[in-house]
């Protein structure tokens, strides 16, 4: 899947609350919402200064910052969203692109269910670099970690150096989940595609337990603790990175 077409809307007229994405129905909780079903681990990895944490501040608490404060290590953050009844927990863990922390942002490969993989359109090299973000990230996660490529600063149409279709090729040349398209600086597409990621890690989990049924996974009713021994059982299994 690859979305690129930009809304002509201001970024206050285009957040997201409620609303329906394939098929689903879904409402964006607040960030300090406590009760979940399931809960996976998100990974934002890419060059330094392509925008991973104005992206990730902009789709969680709708912020931009012109000024440039680079990561140290990593920041936290947590998206919740409720599917057709179910919440979905993502811990988010915004790296920094620079090279000399590289080997502590391996340690949180391994973990993760999902890695967003950012560059910006205004900078060819961070595009280029990307090829070598997938290759660490292969080395160290999970087989089955769900990747996306996110192409961030489309506002900087004048300035474009990757143009969108060298995305889309990248992104269907190494066989990824996602490809969009997005700006921190005005919310284009920034919430959907953490819309989308917990959308697709909830579909592998349903899967999963459809797959397993025989196994007694239980009912989806049941009480969040009951759902995250479900999930730890599931990621045991699957030898996926997902709760606390
Ligand atoms: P590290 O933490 O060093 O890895 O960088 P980062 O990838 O987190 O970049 P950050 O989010 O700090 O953004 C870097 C600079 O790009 C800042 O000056 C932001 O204001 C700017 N920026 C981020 N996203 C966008 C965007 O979508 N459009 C424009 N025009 N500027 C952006
Ligand atoms: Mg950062």
């Amino acid at each position: 899947m690859s979305e690129t077409k930009e809304p002509e809307s201001t970024p206050n007229n285009k957040r997201l609350q409620t609303g329906n994405i394939d098929n689903y129905n879904y409402e964006i909780l607040s960030e300090d919402y406590t009760s979940f079903d399931m809960s996976f681990k998100l990974i934002v990895i890419g060059d330094s200064g392509v925008g991973k944490s104005c992206l990730t501040n902009n789709a969680i608490k709708n912020t931009f910052d012109d000024a440039y404060n680079a990561t140290v290590g990593f920041e936290f953050f947590t998206f919740n969203i409720r599917f057709n009844g179910k919440v979905v927990k993502l811990q988010i863990w915004d790296t920094c692109g620079q090279e000399l922390y590289r080997s502590l942002i391996t340690n949180f490969y391994r973990n993760s269910s999902l890695a967003m993989m950012v560059y910006s359109i205004n900078s060819k090299e961070s595009f280029d670099n990307v090829e070598m973000w997938l290759r660490e990230l292969r080395t160290h996660s999970n087989p089955d970690v769900k990747v996306f490529l996110i192409g961030n600063k489309s506002d900087l149409e004048a300035e474009r150096e990757v143009t969108t279709e060298q995305g889309e090729n990248f992104y269907k040349q190494n066989n990824l989940s996602l490809f969009m398209e997005s700006s921190a600086k005005t919310g284009f597409n920034t919430q959907k595609i953490f819309v989308k990621a917990a959308e697709i890690l909830y579909e592998d989990y349903n899967k999963y337990k459809d797959d397993n049924s025989s196994n007694d996974m239980g009912s989806t009713d049941e009480n969040n603790v009951n759902n995250r021994q479900k999930l730890d059982i599931h990621n045991n299994k699957n030898k996926k990175g997902c709760c606390k």
